[in-house]
């Protein structure tokens, strides 16, 4: 079995021949900045009931308790900083001849570390989305007041943040899906890989002939599936992955 050195030798030959790379992340990249991840030990799910809070159902039974928690969220946010772990992608994506950084994540950390090529497949926290008249906008306000924001039209405005039960924006899916079909290396980075139909992106690379390389605290589901699995800290593992 190869060492976690050797391994790395040989996932740094692969990312540095790679014209053509797809990278999906999730909450664990974050998890070194200090916001919370979903599952896992002191995870958003560990204490909160995703039924109660982020899906269109709860939002229609009971907006300002559904705001309450994402005006929490958006105030842990506003403190944290990019880590390293965002800053070693956002470096690497000019070096790449074709590149595309794939998110769950909404927490914009990847467009403040400087990522460009970025499909945000899970929405934004910072944008809202008004409930009658469709219109988008940046809502950067921490504290957010008033709680729930309002339109220009009058209407409650909710997160532009895909819930349990809806449907991924599909230009942006596409995009996903034409990076990952193309990518010569995909890198998977601080997922849980289980919630779909972002997690099924990695086994779609890896049958379109790309080398699929982890990195996670912990195995997942697709630990067996990857060419190469890193068990640390994003923060730590990335820049010593992808830096020149
Ligand atoms: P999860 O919380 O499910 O998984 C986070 C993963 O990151 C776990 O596998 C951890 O082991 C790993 N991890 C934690 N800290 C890490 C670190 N410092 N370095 C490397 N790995 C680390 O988060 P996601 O997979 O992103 O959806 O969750 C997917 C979706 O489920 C989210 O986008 C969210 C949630 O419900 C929506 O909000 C729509």
């Amino acid at each position: 079995m190869l060492t976690q050195m050797s391994s790395l030798e040989s996932a740094r030959a692969s990312i540095a021949q790679a014209r053509s790379v797809a990278v999906l992340t999730g909450a664990g990249i974050s998890q070194e900045s200090g916001i919370p991840t979903f599952r896992g030990p002191g995870g958003l799910w560990r204490n909160f009931r995703a039924e109660d809070l982020a899906t269109p159902e709860a939002f229609a039974r009971d907006p300002q308790l559904v705001w309450e928690w994402y005006a929490w969220r958006r105030g842990i946010i506003a403190q944290a900083q990019p880590n390293a772990a965002h800053h070693a992608l956002a470096e690497w994506e000019p070096r790449v001849e074709s590149f595309l950084l794939i998110t769950q994540n909404v927490d914009g950390l990847h467009d403040r570390a400087g990522s460009q090529k970025l499909a945000k497949l899970h929405g934004d926290i910072w944008q809202v989305l008004c409930t009658r008249c469709g219109r988008r906008e940046r809502n950067e306000l921490v504290p957010l007041e008033p709680l729930p924001p309002r339109c220009l039209c009058g209407a409650i405005q909710r997160p532009d943040i895909v819930w349990f039960g809806e449907a991924l924006p599909t230009e942006v899916w596409q995009q996903a899906v034409e990076a990952t079909a193309h990518a010569q290396v995909f890198l998977v980075v601080g997922t849980s890989a289980i919630v779909h139909p972002a997690a099924s992106l990695p086994a779609m690379a890896r049958e379109a002939g790309a080398v699929l390389i982890e990195v996670n605290f912990e195995p997942t589901p697709l630990s067996a599936l990857a060419d190469l699995s890193f068990r640390g800290k994003a923060g730590e593992l990335l820049p010593a992955l992808l830096g020149a």
